[in-house]
Order: structure tokens, then sequence, then C-alpha cells
């Protein structure tokens, strides 16, 4: 336990490390070797690992917390920008972020203590898929982690087993918006498109109360940030190997985001109510 921030210690899940790796998406699958460093170092302009922006994450924040004391947790929290922001705007609210990365835990830890709100925050340390908790949420996010669970809908069932009766989902999930290259596909999954996408979540038994499909520069603005803090950190080491390293692969993934999926992959973020329980 450190200070009021509680970063519980579990095993890390080398199954759902690898998972990210292959089967997420996006600019944190930055690097093979040091890749939890070259996130972090990838991330620093745009702490939010989503290609969300302040406003975008404000209001959808203010649709899915359902109460000014809510217990909101966050399954694949990263550094938990969103749950920062959320007990940030709401003094009696209390989350829990659970997160393989002990680095991006770290830097949630240090946000908690600048913020005030190291009281109201407890960070695990540990898979996902193993976390339980004795009482249930109000809230339950999940923002670009659903390759934690195998995918949009085991990731709603998860979500489901720790909300309380009457609770809301936040889940950020990728679709195709128009027809993906194989190379697209291979290289970050196997996405439906946004009207399938929905189909299958109501489908699942739940309802949309709120939603926000990431805009033409939201999805830029995060490539562009990514990448230029990549390139910047490696540009200002010209003689390190590190430095080297970071510029090289800020150039492969900037190239990779322009030639094979700017222009297919879309984001989607939706705020779930179950249609009957
Ligand atoms: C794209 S980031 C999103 C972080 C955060 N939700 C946000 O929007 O800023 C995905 C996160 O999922 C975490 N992750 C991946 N697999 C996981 C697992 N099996 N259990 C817990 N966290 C996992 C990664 O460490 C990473 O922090």
């Amino acid at each position: 336990m450190r200070s009021a921030t509680r970063v519980r210690t579990a095993q890390r899940g080398q199954a759902g490390a690898e998972k990210e790796v292959r089967a997420g998406y996006g600019p944190w699958q930055a690097a093979s070797v040091n890749r939890e460093e070259m996130s972090q170092i990838a991330h620093a302009d745009h702490p939010v690992k989503a290609p969300l922006d302040d406003v975008s994450v404000r209001r959808l924040l203010e649709r899915a917390v359902p109460r000014a004391d809510a217990r909101v947790l966050d399954l694949g929290c990263g550094s938990a920008e969103w749950l920062l922001r959320a007990l940030d705007n709401h003094p009696h609210l209390h989350a829990e972020g659970v997160d393989l990365s002990e680095e991006a835990l770290a830097l949630a830890d240090r946000a908690a203590g600048r913020l005030g709100v190291r009281e109201r925050l407890v960070l695990h340390h540990r898979s996902a898929e193993d976390f339980t908790s004795a009482k249930p949420f109000d809230l339950v996010l999940s923002v670009g982690a659903t390759h934690a669970f195998g995918g949009l809908l085991p990731t709603l069932a998860a979500a489901r087993e720790h909300l309380a009766p009457g609770g809301r989902v936040l889940i950020g999930e990728g679709f195709w918006d128009r027809e993906p290259s194989p190379e697209a596909v291979e290289m970050l999954g196997d996405f439906a498109d946004l009207a399938t996408t929905v189909d299958r979540v109501v489908a699942a038994g739940w309802t949309p109360i709120g939603g926000h499909v990431s805009t033409r520069r939201e999805l830029d603005d995060y490539e562009w940030a990514c990448w230029g803090s990549l390139a910047s950190w490696g540009l200002d080491r010209p003689a390190d190997p590190d430095g080297a390293q970071a510029l090289e692969t800020a150039g492969i993934r900037r190239s990779e985001w322009l030639r094979v999926y700017r222009d297919t992959w879309g984001f989607v973020s939706l705020v779930l109510r179950r249609t009957a329980d």
C-alpha cells in the first residue's frame, strides 16, 4: 500500500500483455523493446490513450456518471485519466482502476496526489479478467481495452458482473468506417462497421443512452500527438540508441497509420444501460 492510493500488485499477466501487442490497436503498440516506456513517452501530450479530446471525455463522463457519489471502476485504466477527471469533478465519487501496466499506474498515483484525490482512488495492478470486488459499481468503464477480454461483447459481459442494479457502462471500441484492407485487419484486429457494432451491443441486452464517434480531427490529433511526442523524444537524444529506436518506431508507426488504416478505422464510445435485468 502506498500512501492513501493503494496499488495492489498481482502477477503481471503475460497472456494479457501479449494480447495487447497482437490484438490491440493504435499507437500504444509502439515498440517491441521497452514497450511500456515507449507508450508513456508517446502519450506524454495525449494522456487519454484513445482518440478523444478533452471536451468529448468530459461530455461522456457527464452522461455516464449516474450520481455525485458514484462508485466507478475502469477495466484497463492506463494512467487513469478518465477516473482522475471524474474524481476531480465529483468530490464524493470513489474510483478503482485495474491495469497490467505498473508504469501507467504509477503515473496515475502521482497525478492523483497532485489533484488531491488519492483518498478516493484504488489502483489494482493485475489483469482485468482476474479482478473481483465485494461491492458492485455504479459505472464501469473500459475504453480502448476490449482486447483485454477478447473483444467488445466479452468486455460487456465482464463489466456486467461488476455492475450495480441500474448501473451504466462506458465502453470505447474501434470500428471500420470503410472496408479495410487485409493489412489493416491484420494490424488492428477484426472490427465490425459502426451500425453492426451497435447492433451487437443492443442484441447483447444493452441500450445506448449516449455516445460519441471520434471525429477526423480527434483521430488525427491522437496519432500526431503520439508519433510526434515519440519522434521529438528521439530527436532530443541523438547520441542515445534509445533515441534512435524511438525515432525509428515513430516513423514506422506514423507511416502505418497514414498508409494502412487512417482512411478506414474509427472509434466509438458508448454509454450503456441494461435494457432489462
Ligand atoms: C489503449 S490503453 C487505454 C487506457 C485507458 N482506458 C484510456 O482510455 O486512457 C489500454 C490499456 O489496457 C491495458 N491492458 C491491456 N490488457 C490488459 C489486461 N488483460 N488487464 C488489464 N489491463 C490491460 C493496457 O496496459 C493499457 O493501459
